[in-house]
């Protein structure tokens, strides 16, 4: 029987691009599953939007000198194309910045209002004066009560990692005009989380304990132990959902109040558009509603959505929220700020034509239970090895032998115990899918390979052919069942190879059903199509590329000079002794003739009284040099500048601004001592 499945992913904020930790955490789970669905005939609606509001994009935008529009523009538009070329299949991508969410969103909160839901909640805020703004927590900066920390913010401090709020921060100041803020009286409307705790409980911790993820259920539970109190939904700010009551001018909702709604928004934007209802996606209670999202969202929508949508009371509640934990890069966390990150539209342009291997690794590694890693070598690995080396060559094998014995056309059974059963292994990667254990269903697919690999090493057609012709169109039809059943249970992992595959076998993508039903994917007499490759090996090369990269970024970090020219090619110790340098006093100055930046220099250098010519007319007057201390490069070969022999090289550093600073020992030095 068809059921109805709203599911939805979390929508990223658009304040930057979205990277594999992403991928693996959200976006590929959940459209393994929603394709999954849809090869069950089920009615599926996959949801997905930029979340747009919140504080981050205001930082950024005022980062880069633009408008919190501007950047929310720039980043729906790149991430939205990301997911398109990782063949990310949803239904509706939509925006919450779009006037048609904003609408929805103060509806809701209107709805909860004339339910006296809120309690409104007087305090005290920061507020700068001269700005004319109340101060969000990011906005403050002070010193960190825990580690004294000058910078730290009043949400956190960077450096201990102590939670804060901004009254806790010693000498606060604002972060918008360096101002000492001001504490102003404010009014703002909470959700009372805290009467909803039994409610919690009994839905989740007993309802569900059986079928939610652990990692789910232990967050919740802690977060009902610790108990719930009432949480502010509309905030002191300029950019965001306007609350919707004349007594809140120049307040927003609280991003985590209108960011899922979005969903729903998303859904009436796409029922607009398609002609549906969007009421039975969201109020139905036979249709099935699955939050996928990382671990750090587990409250917002375990918790905070729920509690928004039991009270406002028309709204079905999620059936699954398959959370995922995090995914490190090379053995370290993935860092937006430190960019330590591989970005999805860096990969799309540095592997072209691989979104499936990116799938593949990434589902491999899938953070399910508990962190996980990506590492380079390990994607190499697993292209070079499984989807190459087993996968690909598996399929070509088959391909390439029909076409020689049998010319294109698949040949007669013969019994085989072992081809019995194929059916399977759709079965079992479907009980996995369906418990959204993604890496068993994963490898469960690959099995099916590898089982096709061991049978054709077992039956050897290549050597048959010759000693027992007449048992190779039996080997063949066997090999081209797995085959068939590869490519028919390929798409949710590996869509593109997946329509590869089908191409040339020429088959028509089956229900999922009918592979749990049918070991037997491909008939006698069919003609097959053409061999093309599925994937090939990335070489060293591209790897090293990619880690020198990231290794690149984090030299980058540790530099407090981010303007310095990059360091020169090493040179050897030996070479570096070659060089004599001293201390020296430069005697006379003049001009050399017909030359703007060159000076023709007598100095003394301790050993010596020699002619230098060196480009600094432009940095110095002739009268200031007589008398200065410089530091020379003696045994430089002489040679002619314009006429005048140069015996040896002044040594200077040039500043930003351009200016020309004399490189000299700190203290007193006599002519002619060494420097090494
Ligand atoms: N933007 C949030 C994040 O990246 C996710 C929002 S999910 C939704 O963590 F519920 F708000 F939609
Ligand atoms: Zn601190």
């Amino acid at each position: 029987m068809p059921k109805r499945f709203t599911v939805t992913s979390a929508l990223p904020y658009a304040n930057g691009p979205v990277h594999i930790g992403h991928l693996a955490g959200v976006y590929i789970p959940a459209d393994i599953y929603v394709r999954f669905l849809r090869r069950q005939g089920h009615d599926v609606l996959f949801v997905g939007g930029s979340d747009e509001h919140g504080i981050p994009v205001t930082i950024r935008a005022k980062k880069e000198g633009t408008t919190p529009q501007g950047i929310v523009d720039k980043y729906h538009e790149l991430i939205k194309n990301t997911f398109s070329d990782l063949n990310i299949t949803f239904d509706v991508y939509d925006r919450t910045s779009a006037s048609h969410h904003h609408k929805n969103a103060a509806d809701f909160f209107l709805n909860l209002y004339q339910k006296n839901i809120f309690e409104v909640e007087e305090t005290e805020q920061y507020y700068d004066e001269e700005a004319g703004e109340f101060l969000a927590d990011r906005y403050i900066v002070g010193e960190c009560p825990t580690c004294g920390n000058p910078d730290a913010y009043g949400d956190q401090c960077e450096k201990c990692g102590s939670t804060l709020s901004p009254r806790e921060l010693i000498n606060p100041k604002s972060a918008l005009s360096g101002n000492i803020p001001v504490l102003r009286a404010t009014k703002n409307w909470s959700l009372p989380l805290n009467q909803y705790e039994e409610f919690l409980r009994s839905w989740i911790l007993e309802g569900h304990q059986n079928d939610w993820k652990s990692n789910v259920l232990g967050q919740v539970k802690s977060w009902l132990d610790d108990g719930l109190k009432p949480r502010a939904m509309t905030r002191d700010l300029d950019w965001g959902v306007a609350v919707p009551l004349d007594e809140a001018a120049g307040k927003v909702l609280y991003v985590w109040f209108d960011a899922p709604i979005g969903y729903i928004s998303a859904t009436k934007k796409w029922a607009e558009e398609n002609q549906k209802d969007w009421k039975p996606y969201w109020q139905d209670p036979n249709t099935q509603l699955i939050h996928f999202i990382g671990k750090d969202n587990i409250v917002f929508h375990c918790v905070i959505f729920p509690v928004m949508l039991k009270a406002h009371g028309e709204f079905i509640l999620p059936q699954h929220v398959p959370a995922n934990e995090f995914l490190n890069l090379e053995n370290d966390k993935i860092s937006t700020s430190r960019n330590h990150a591989v970005w999805a539209h860096e990969y799309v342009q540095d592997f072209p034509g691989k979104q499936d291997v990116l799938r593949y690794v990434l589902t491999a590694n899938m953070p399910e239970n508990k962190d996980n890693n990506f590492t380079w070598k390990d994607f190499q690995t697993k292209n070079n090895s499984e989807l190459v080396g087993i996968l690909g060559n598996f399929f070509n094998r088959v391909m390439v032998l029909t076409e020689k014995y049998h010319d294109g056309i698949v040949p007669e059974p013969e019994f085989f115990d072992e081809i019995q059963n194929l059916n399977a292994y759709p079965e079992r990667i479907g009980k996995f899918l369906g418990k959204f254990e993604f890496r068993n269903a994963l490898m469960e697919f690959m099995n099916l390979a590898r089982f096709g690999n061991q049978f054709l090493q077992v039956q050897e057609p290549w050597k048959k052919i010759k000693t027992e012709p007449e048992k190779v169109s039996g080997i063949m039809n066997a090999a081209l069942q797995i085959a068939a059943m590869i490519a028919q249970t390929a798409e949710p992992f590996l869509p593109v190879a997946a329509g590869k595959m089908l191409e040339m076998l020429n088959l028509e993508q089956k229900s999922w059903q009918d592979l749990e039903e049918n070991s037997n994917q491909i008939s006698v007499g069919h003609l097959l199509g053409k061999t093309e490759l599925l994937f090939d090996k990335i070489e060293d090369e591209d790897i090293e590329k990619q880690l020198n990269k990231l290794q690149e970024t984090k030299r980058k970090n540790l530099m407090t000079n981010p303007n310095a020219t990059p360091q020169k090619p090493e040179c050897t110790y030996e070479e570096f002794q070659k060089m004599d340098i001293r201390v020296g006093t430069i005697l006379e100055a003049k001009k050399v003739e017909k030359a703007d930046k060159l000076l023709e220099l007598k100095v003394d250098t301790g050993i010596d009284v020699r002619t230098i010519v060196s480009g600094i007319a432009e940095h110095f007057s002739i009268d200031e040099l007589p008398g200065r201390k410089c530091t020379v490069l003696v045994n430089l070969a002489p040679r002619k500048i314009r006429g005048v022999e140069s015996h040896g090289m002044l040594l200077f550093t040039e500043q930003p601004n351009g200016k020309f600073t004399f490189v000299n020992p700190e203290d007193e030095t006599e002519n002619g001592c060494q420097i090494a």
